[in-house]
């Protein structure tokens, strides 16, 4: 290429991340976060060779139609669900995302989440700040104890698999469910029995749900499972939040059919249910599950290497969705 190829960039990054891509390329950098429309989706991808993405910009056949230049789209995330692979692909578009590099990080945020959820850090952080706390109270604020107790994860990817791994440290037992079984060298190193759907729902205590999202997982968690879990089991979700039906769980936990959830997705998002606003024992955050500052830099850099491995500019292969 003589000239040196366009690249739109839709989230804020810091610029020491962008400023070595200048070098190789002509940068549109969103300065602020901000959503999109449809409509400008598809103006800003018309004119440029690639494009790095976030989880909140869903380009489908309408945003790339009569678009002959895109080569690329790299998406900041190992989700890919806002990315229609299928159309991307019927228009020449090769689309990337982030495996491996936030394996660990979102283990740790789905267990903090899986600790707040149990001992209640954010309902007392909540009732400190407002001048609640007046004395001592031994027998309130109680919540379960997590180590000893049995984890479910839903999903046995990369991820699910760093989420079981730390289980060993809480001396507890791990099931999992997932699409096919681990060979058996992997199930003895994580220490996690395999289990069908309706017994993961049974056994757990506390369930991690940790599957991507498409049309076969979508309300994989719906009414029908929420009823076989135990009324003292908690919930957290770090996946996508169509994987829940979450009229289901507002559901279950009104009639105390479940003793809380932790959920960092959401079916809106970034709106979230008022229902869900409503529940102490419910812990929300807006979709951080992989916001450490080594991840986040780590998935940046290396959506900007498969930009440069799909534009022939690059070392090493590019990272198509896995
Ligand atoms: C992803 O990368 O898919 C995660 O949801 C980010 O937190």
């Amino acid at each position: 290429m003589s000239q040196k190829p366009k690249l739109w960039i839709s989230r804020a990054l810091f610029p020491e991340w962008i400023d070595p891509v200048r070098e190789w390329a002509d940068v549109d950098a969103a300065a602020e976060e901000r959503a999109y429309s449809p409509e400008e989706l598809k103006r800003k991808l018309a004119g440029v060779d690639a494009a790095m993405v976030g989880l909140s910009d869903r380009i489908g056949a309408d945003e790339v139609a009569g678009n002959t230049r895109l080569k690329v789209i790299a998406n900041l995330g190992v989700g890919y669900n806002n990315l229609d692979i299928p159309a991307l692909t019927a228009a020449g578009i090769v689309a990337s995302n982030t495996p491996e590099v936030l394996n660990e990080s979102v283990a740790d945020y789905a267990w903090a989440l899986m600790l707040a959820a149990a001992r209640r850090v954010a309902e007392s952080d909540r009732f400190v700040r407002r001048g609640g706390w007046k004395g001592s109270a031994f027998t309130a604020w109680l919540g379960p104890d997590v180590h000893g107790k049995t984890l479910g994860i839903l999903g046995m990817g990369r991820i699910g698999r760093a989420i079981a791994r730390r289980a060993a440290g809480f001396s507890m037992n791990v099931v999992y469910h997932n699409r096919s079984r681990l060979k058996p060298e992997l199930e003895q190193e994580v220490a996690a029995r395999y289990v069908d759907k309706q017994e993961l729902m049974r056994a757990s205590d506390f369930l991690i749900l940790i599957v991507p999202l498409t049309p076969e997982s979508h309300h994989a968690i719906g009414g029908a499972e929420l009823a076989l879990m135990k009324p003292e089991a908690i919930l957290v979700n770090v996946a996508r939040g169509g994987i829940v039906d979450e009229l289901a769980l507002v559901e279950a936990l009104h009639a105390k059919r479940l003793a809380g959830a932790a959920l960092d997705v959401f079916e809106g998002e970034p709106k979230v249910r008022d229902e869900l606003l409503a529940f102490d024992n419910v812990v929300l955050s807006p979709h951080i599950a992989s916001a450490s500052a080594e991840t986040r830099r780590a998935m940046a850099l290396l959506a900007i290497e498969n930009v440069k491995a799909v534009l022939g500019l690059g070392e090493h292969a590019g990272h198509p969705p896995t």
